[in-house]
């Protein structure tokens, strides 16, 4: 698969929620080849301090801007300079790395699918949602999110129904704290939406522990089930073994080999 790495000049950089920001910038060489559930890593040039690069999923494309959009939460030392960037400046960024959503085979089989997310996976599933959108009869997207003033991507997911034309592309908002939506863990939401309908799919994206309930439930419920995993990384080209992943088949590199895998080879016990 084709990886480039581009000198980019930010075209936005705007606080969206709660230390969390949109970045946009162009990039023709990633925007062409980028897929859903891929991501890039970003080095800040200014930065004297922080030599390592960023990864950051995909959030979205735009084709005639020769563009791709970003959402990061501001956590540490990149993130912060990240943040100070202006419009104008300039990026490296390597990409699109990874094996996302794209490789997975329920993707075009996906009938009544149910997406899952959490925190920054909003970004990492928004690109996904329109993928599935052009197949899927309904699609429950459950996000979860801390407090209301983290909430990402909220009209973005919503204007799915109106842009495919299904009143079946549903958003469920869930905050920890009751504030937005419902009021709970969205694999809260995720178990009482399993009740009431049958799902032959499902795509989750969040925390760790997110992460290990939402496909345990899926996967109890009969679903087939793919999750995206995050993992610290280093050379994020698969050489370092910095970020591998117990599965049932042997250590998996989540950078190459992922960062999107079949739940069902995933070693659970020791996961977290
Ligand atoms: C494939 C992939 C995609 C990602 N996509 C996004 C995204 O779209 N938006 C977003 O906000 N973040 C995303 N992340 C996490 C993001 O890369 C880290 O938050 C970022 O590297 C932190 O850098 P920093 O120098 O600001 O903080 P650091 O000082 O390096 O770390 C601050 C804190 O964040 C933790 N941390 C750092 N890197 C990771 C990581 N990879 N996974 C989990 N915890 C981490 C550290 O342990 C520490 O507690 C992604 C990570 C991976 C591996
Ligand atoms: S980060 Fe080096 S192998 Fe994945």
């Amino acid at each position: 698969m084709k990886k480039f790495d581009e000198k980019v000049s930010i075209l936005l950089n705007d606080k969206v929620a709660k230390d969390i920001y949109k970045l946009e910038f162009v990039c023709p060489q990633i925007s062409e080849c980028a897929k859903a559930g891929q991501f890039v890593e970003v080095l800040v040039e200014a930065n004297p301090v922080c030599m390592l690069r960023v990864p950051l999923c995909i959030a979205d494309v735009d084709l005639d801007l020769h563009s791709i959009t970003l959402y990061y939460a501001v956590v540490g030392e990149s993130t912060k300079q990240l943040s100070q960037q202006n419009i104008g400046d300039g990026l490296k960024v390597l990409g699109p790395l990874g094996n996302g959503w794209q490789q997975v085979p329920q993707l075009e089989n996906a009938k009544n699918a149910m997406i899952v997310c959490g925190g920054m996976g909003a970004a990492a599933v928004y690109l996904l949602a329109h993928e599935l959108s052009k197949s899927a009869q309904s699609i429950d997207i459950v996000c979860g999110f801390a407090t209301k003033n983290k909430i990402i991507l909220k009209e973005e997911f919503e204007n799915l129904a109106l842009l495919y034309e299904n009143p079946n592309i549903k958003l469920h908002i869930c905050t920890d704290d009751g504030s937005f939506g419902f009021s709970g863990y969205n694999v809260v939401k995720m178990n009482e939406l399993l009740q009431q309908k049958t799902y032959d799919s499902c795509f989750v994206c969040g925390p760790p522990i997110m992460t290990k309930i939402a496909c345990k439930q899926a996967l109890d419920h009969g679903a087939k089930c793919f999750a995206s995993f995050e993992k610290l990384m280093a050379c994020g080209l698969g050489v370092c073994l910095g970020c591998v992943l117990q599965t049932k088949n042997g250590l998996k590199r989540v950078c190459a080999d992922g960062p999107v895998f079949d739940a069902e080879i995933i070693d659970w016990e020791n996961f977290c």
